[in-house]
Protein backbone atom coordinates (compact mmCIF):
# COMPACT_ATOMS: atom_id res chain seq x y z
CA UNK A 1 0.00 0.00 0.00
CA UNK A 2 2.61 2.23 0.99
CA UNK A 3 4.86 1.55 -2.21
CA UNK A 4 2.05 2.26 -4.10
CA UNK A 5 0.81 5.60 -2.80
CA UNK A 6 4.87 6.17 -3.47
CA UNK A 7 4.52 5.73 -6.92
CA UNK A 8 1.14 7.46 -7.02
CA UNK A 9 3.05 10.40 -5.80
CA UNK A 10 5.99 10.08 -7.59
CA UNK A 11 3.23 9.42 -10.82
CA UNK A 12 1.91 12.75 -10.46
CA UNK A 13 5.41 14.66 -9.69
CA UNK A 14 6.52 13.24 -13.14
CA UNK A 15 3.66 15.75 -14.75
CA UNK A 16 5.64 18.65 -13.83
CA UNK A 17 8.53 19.79 -16.38
CA UNK A 18 11.46 18.98 -14.37
CA UNK A 19 10.89 16.76 -11.73
CA UNK A 20 12.65 17.08 -8.11
CA UNK A 21 14.49 13.63 -7.84
CA UNK A 22 15.07 12.04 -4.60
CA UNK A 23 19.04 11.26 -4.01
CA UNK A 24 19.52 7.27 -4.33
CA UNK A 25 19.33 5.49 -1.05
CA UNK A 26 18.13 8.46 0.61
CA UNK A 27 15.10 7.55 2.00
CA UNK A 28 13.75 6.11 5.15
CA UNK A 29 10.96 3.80 5.70
CA UNK A 30 8.69 3.17 2.31
CA UNK A 31 6.02 5.52 3.58
CA UNK A 32 8.16 8.74 3.51
CA UNK A 33 8.75 9.54 0.12
CA UNK A 34 9.86 13.04 0.06
CA UNK A 35 11.62 14.43 -3.17
CA UNK A 36 15.13 15.97 -2.60
CA UNK A 37 15.45 19.55 -4.34
CA UNK A 38 18.73 18.07 -5.76
CA UNK A 39 18.04 16.65 -9.70
CA UNK A 40 19.78 13.64 -10.69
CA UNK A 41 17.67 12.13 -13.60
CA UNK A 42 17.28 8.56 -14.34
CA UNK A 43 17.08 6.83 -11.00
CA UNK A 44 14.23 4.89 -9.55
CA UNK A 45 11.97 7.61 -7.76
CA UNK A 46 11.19 4.87 -5.76
CA UNK A 47 14.07 2.69 -5.62
CA UNK A 48 12.37 0.97 -2.46
CA UNK A 49 9.98 -0.52 -5.03
CA UNK A 50 10.54 -3.25 -7.18
CA UNK A 51 8.73 -2.06 -10.12
CA UNK A 52 10.69 -0.74 -13.27
CA UNK A 53 12.07 2.51 -12.72
CA UNK A 54 9.78 5.68 -13.98
CA UNK A 55 11.39 6.72 -17.51
CA UNK A 56 12.74 10.01 -17.01
CA UNK A 57 10.82 13.33 -18.86
CA UNK A 58 14.53 14.41 -19.54
CA UNK A 59 17.94 13.87 -18.39
CA UNK A 60 20.66 16.62 -17.59
CA UNK A 61 23.15 14.82 -20.13
CA UNK A 62 20.92 15.16 -22.98
CA UNK A 63 20.12 18.50 -22.48
CA UNK A 64 23.72 19.16 -22.49
CA UNK A 65 24.11 17.69 -25.63
CA UNK A 66 21.05 19.35 -27.26
CA UNK A 67 22.45 22.37 -26.18
CA UNK A 68 26.13 21.84 -27.66
CA UNK A 69 24.75 20.49 -30.90
CA UNK A 70 22.38 22.88 -31.36
CA UNK A 71 24.38 26.51 -30.50
CA UNK A 72 27.54 25.88 -32.15
CA UNK A 73 26.33 27.42 -35.53
CA UNK A 74 24.63 30.30 -34.03
CA UNK A 75 27.67 30.81 -32.17
CA UNK A 76 29.55 30.77 -35.15
CA UNK A 77 27.47 32.97 -36.66
CA UNK A 78 27.45 35.01 -33.43
CA UNK A 79 31.32 35.19 -33.52
CA UNK A 80 31.57 36.41 -36.96
CA UNK A 81 29.34 39.20 -36.61
CA UNK A 82 31.14 40.35 -33.79
CA UNK A 83 34.02 40.50 -35.30
CA UNK A 84 32.61 42.46 -38.33
CA UNK A 85 31.48 44.71 -36.06
CA UNK A 86 34.25 45.14 -33.82
CA UNK A 87 36.04 45.96 -37.11
CA UNK A 88 33.39 48.34 -38.38
CA UNK A 89 33.33 50.22 -35.30
CA UNK A 90 37.87 50.23 -35.40
CA UNK A 91 38.07 51.76 -38.87
CA UNK A 92 35.94 54.91 -37.74
CA UNK A 93 39.19 55.33 -36.13
CA UNK A 94 40.75 55.34 -38.89
CA UNK A 95 42.16 58.78 -40.17
CA UNK A 96 40.30 59.58 -43.43
CA UNK A 97 42.94 59.99 -46.17
CA UNK A 98 41.50 63.25 -47.44
CA UNK A 99 39.80 65.73 -45.08
CA UNK A 100 36.12 66.62 -45.24
CA UNK A 101 36.60 70.29 -45.75
CA UNK A 102 34.69 72.77 -47.75
CA UNK A 103 37.59 75.37 -48.64
CA UNK A 104 36.42 79.12 -49.14
CA UNK A 105 34.84 79.68 -52.91
CA UNK A 106 37.33 82.01 -54.30
CA UNK A 107 35.75 82.53 -58.05
CA UNK A 108 33.11 81.00 -60.54
CA UNK A 109 33.38 80.93 -63.61
CA UNK A 110 31.22 83.37 -66.33
CA UNK A 111 28.15 81.09 -66.81
CA UNK A 112 26.53 81.44 -69.84
CA UNK A 113 22.83 81.16 -67.70
CA UNK A 114 21.58 80.37 -64.92
CA UNK A 115 20.24 77.15 -65.82
CA UNK A 116 23.73 76.12 -66.90
CA UNK A 117 24.78 76.92 -63.01
CA UNK A 118 21.72 75.22 -61.66
CA UNK A 119 22.42 71.88 -63.99
CA UNK A 120 25.86 71.54 -63.16
CA UNK A 121 25.70 72.31 -59.23
CA UNK A 122 22.58 69.91 -59.66
CA UNK A 123 24.97 67.01 -61.44
CA UNK A 124 28.58 68.01 -60.39
CA UNK A 125 28.66 70.32 -57.74
CA UNK A 126 29.23 67.80 -54.77
CA UNK A 127 32.50 67.03 -56.26
CA UNK A 128 33.47 69.68 -58.66
CA UNK A 129 33.30 72.45 -56.27
CA UNK A 130 33.97 73.71 -52.71
CA UNK A 131 30.38 73.75 -51.67
CA UNK A 132 30.09 69.87 -51.45
CA UNK A 133 27.17 68.70 -49.73
CA UNK A 134 28.70 66.15 -47.30
CA UNK A 135 25.61 63.69 -46.48
CA UNK A 136 25.45 61.40 -43.14
CA UNK A 137 27.33 58.33 -44.87
CA UNK A 138 30.33 60.52 -45.78
CA UNK A 139 30.88 60.22 -42.29
CA UNK A 140 30.90 56.18 -41.94
CA UNK A 141 33.90 54.28 -43.16
CA UNK A 142 34.52 52.83 -45.58
CA UNK A 143 32.00 54.81 -47.82
CA UNK A 144 33.70 58.13 -46.61
CA UNK A 145 37.16 57.31 -47.65
CA UNK A 146 35.81 57.04 -51.20
CA UNK A 147 33.86 59.99 -51.22
CA UNK A 148 36.43 62.06 -49.85
CA UNK A 149 38.99 60.84 -52.40
CA UNK A 150 36.34 61.52 -55.33
CA UNK A 151 35.66 64.84 -54.17
CA UNK A 152 39.60 65.36 -54.08
CA UNK A 153 40.46 64.01 -56.83
CA UNK A 154 37.16 66.07 -58.82
CA UNK A 155 37.99 68.99 -57.72
CA UNK A 156 41.51 68.57 -58.29
CA UNK A 157 40.56 68.38 -62.24
CA UNK A 158 37.79 70.99 -62.22
CA UNK A 159 36.46 73.09 -59.53
CA UNK A 160 34.19 75.78 -60.31
CA UNK A 161 34.83 77.56 -56.84
CA UNK A 162 38.19 78.27 -57.59
CA UNK A 163 38.13 79.68 -61.17
CA UNK A 164 40.87 82.38 -60.52
CA UNK A 165 43.22 79.34 -60.99
CA UNK A 166 43.48 77.26 -64.26
CA UNK A 167 40.94 74.29 -64.49
CA UNK A 168 42.67 71.43 -65.96
CA UNK A 169 39.41 69.98 -66.94
CA UNK A 170 37.32 72.76 -68.00
CA UNK A 171 37.77 71.85 -71.96
CA UNK A 172 36.79 67.93 -71.48
CA UNK A 173 33.67 69.02 -69.52
CA UNK A 174 31.34 69.44 -72.30
CA UNK A 175 32.87 66.43 -73.63
CA UNK A 176 32.50 64.15 -70.71
CA UNK A 177 28.82 65.42 -70.07
CA UNK A 178 27.72 64.81 -73.58
CA UNK A 179 29.36 61.05 -73.62
CA UNK A 180 27.85 60.04 -70.24
CA UNK A 181 30.91 59.39 -68.33
CA UNK A 182 29.87 62.25 -65.97
CA UNK A 183 28.43 62.32 -63.12
CA UNK A 184 30.00 59.39 -62.00
CA UNK A 185 27.55 55.96 -62.26
CA UNK A 186 28.65 55.54 -58.52
CA UNK A 187 27.11 58.69 -57.63
CA UNK A 188 24.11 58.36 -58.83
CA UNK A 189 23.10 55.78 -56.82
CA UNK A 190 22.89 58.33 -53.75
CA UNK A 191 21.70 60.92 -55.84
CA UNK A 192 19.03 60.05 -58.29
CA UNK A 193 18.42 63.56 -58.85
CA UNK A 194 21.80 64.25 -60.68
CA UNK A 195 20.37 61.86 -63.27
CA UNK A 196 20.83 63.59 -66.33
CA UNK A 197 17.94 63.01 -69.17
CA UNK A 198 18.82 63.39 -72.69
CA UNK A 199 18.02 66.74 -73.15
CA UNK A 200 19.37 68.01 -70.01
CA UNK A 201 22.68 66.86 -70.80
CA UNK A 202 23.35 68.52 -74.47
CA UNK A 203 22.09 71.31 -72.95
CA UNK A 204 24.36 70.94 -69.97
CA UNK A 205 27.36 70.27 -72.45
CA UNK A 206 26.30 73.23 -74.58
CA UNK A 207 26.42 75.55 -71.27
CA UNK A 208 29.35 74.50 -70.29
CA UNK A 209 31.03 74.84 -73.48
CA UNK A 210 29.76 78.39 -73.73
CA UNK A 211 30.42 79.07 -69.84
CA UNK A 212 33.97 77.09 -69.39
CA UNK A 213 35.43 79.03 -73.12
CA UNK A 214 35.06 82.25 -71.41
C1 LIG B 1 30.98 61.64 -57.37
C2 LIG B 1 31.81 62.74 -57.74
C3 LIG B 1 31.72 63.31 -59.11
C4 LIG B 1 30.64 63.84 -59.74
C5 LIG B 1 29.24 63.96 -59.21
C6 LIG B 1 31.10 64.33 -61.00
N1 LIG B 1 32.43 64.09 -61.12
FE1 LIG B 1 33.62 64.67 -62.62
N2 LIG B 1 35.19 63.71 -61.80
C7 LIG B 1 35.17 63.05 -60.61
C8 LIG B 1 36.44 62.39 -60.40
C9 LIG B 1 36.79 61.52 -59.22
C10 LIG B 1 37.22 62.69 -61.52
C11 LIG B 1 38.65 62.23 -61.81
C12 LIG B 1 38.67 60.77 -62.18
C13 LIG B 1 38.01 60.46 -63.46
O1 LIG B 1 38.28 61.16 -64.47
O2 LIG B 1 37.22 59.54 -63.49
C14 LIG B 1 36.42 63.53 -62.38
C15 LIG B 1 36.86 64.07 -63.54
C16 LIG B 1 36.16 64.99 -64.26
C17 LIG B 1 36.70 65.72 -65.38
C18 LIG B 1 38.10 65.60 -65.92
C19 LIG B 1 38.11 64.44 -66.87
C20 LIG B 1 39.50 64.10 -67.30
O3 LIG B 1 39.58 63.23 -68.18
O4 LIG B 1 40.45 64.61 -66.72
C21 LIG B 1 35.70 66.52 -65.83
C22 LIG B 1 35.78 67.50 -66.98
C23 LIG B 1 34.54 66.28 -65.01
N3 LIG B 1 34.85 65.33 -64.07
C24 LIG B 1 33.32 66.87 -65.16
C25 LIG B 1 32.20 66.56 -64.46
C26 LIG B 1 30.89 67.08 -64.74
C27 LIG B 1 30.59 68.10 -65.84
C28 LIG B 1 30.03 66.53 -63.86
C29 LIG B 1 28.55 66.70 -63.79
C30 LIG B 1 27.81 66.37 -64.94
C31 LIG B 1 30.82 65.68 -63.00
N4 LIG B 1 32.11 65.70 -63.40
C32 LIG B 1 30.31 64.98 -61.91
C33 LIG B 1 34.13 63.01 -59.72
C34 LIG B 1 32.85 63.45 -60.00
Amino acid sequence: MARRACQAKHASLQRVPRPPCPRPGGFGPATVCNPQPDHISGVNLCPHSNGPAPIPTHTVQTAGEETIMSSSKPRTIALILGIAVVLAIAIQFAPTPVSRINPPVQAEPQWDSPATREMFYRACGDCHSNQTSWPWYSRVAPVSWLIASDVAEGRQRLNVSEWNRPQRGADEAAEVVAEGEMPLPIYLIMHPDARLSTAERQALALGLQASFAK
